[in-house]
């Protein structure tokens, strides 16, 4: 299994972004996740299209993008066209999943689909043969920051067994509140892609980096 760090440029000093995502990079941070908030899905908004292209350009990393907004197939081309790999959508936002994934794979976008904490796993189950990446909240989405929720390991054991006997491969990414002192936790529960912000972003981002990918090798 490959272990990817994807970081959450939410958390980045936004006057030194670049500088941000390099460092992130330097660190081993194979993914930049890309959170967009539109106010209506997630009571936040955040950053979009213009701010993805512009830094397309400083950059190769895998653009991992994570779509908190109501009827994202609206948005997927044009993600697609400012230099998403992968577009990650919410179940909870889509009045057709089946569509919105298909309009993803159509853009030529790796397929993501993600679920808040509250909704029940057992949702993803028609959708597993159309998926390259499950993403798992571990908080409310919306904010950054959060304390990681302790119920999600249950989640993750479920959805790394549910991917087991689709026989496919599927990634099984989380997203909120991963830290250090957590990281080894949700990859014995099946996790091989942490999205990570303030864990990252907040002090030097190239040590940090640094240290996720050590205990993500060392979980290989
Ligand atoms: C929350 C976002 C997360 C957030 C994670 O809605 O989807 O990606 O940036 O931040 P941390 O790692 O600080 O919890
Ligand atoms: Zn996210």
């Amino acid at each position: 299994m490959k272990y990817i760090l994807s970081s959450s440029i939410l958390a980045a000093d936004f006057c030194n972004l670049e500088k941000d995502i390099r460092d992130a990079v330097k660190g081993g941070a194979e993914y930049i996740h890309i959170d967009v908030m539109d106010g209506v899905f997630v009571p936040s908004i955040s950053f979009g299209l213009t701010v993805q292209s512009s830094i397309r350009k400083c950059t190769d990393a895998v653009f991992d993008t994570h779509l908190m907004i109501t009827e994202p197939i609206r948005y997927v081309e044009e993600f697609a066209k400012a230099g998403s790999d992968i577009i990650t959508v919410h179940l909870e936002a889509c009045e057709d999943v089946h569509a919105t994934l298909k309009k993803i794979k159509e853009a030529g976008c790796r397929v993501g689909l993600s679920i808040k904490p509250s909704t029940p796993v057992e949702d993803l189950k028609p959708y597993l043969d159309e998926v390259d990446m499950i993403l798992i909240m571990s908080v409310e989405p919306g904010f950054g920051g959060q304390k990681f929720m302790e119920e999600s390991l249950d989640r993750i054991r479920e959805v790394r067994r549910m991917i087991k006997t689709s026989g496919r491969d599927i990634d099984l990414e989380v997203d909120g509140g991963i830290k250090i002192d957590n990281l080894k936790t949700v990859i014995d529960a099946g996790i091989n892609v942490v999205v990570s912000g303030s864990a990252v972003f907040k002090g030097d981002v190239e040590k940090n980096a640094r240290a996720f990918m050590e205990i993500m090798k060392a979980g290989r």
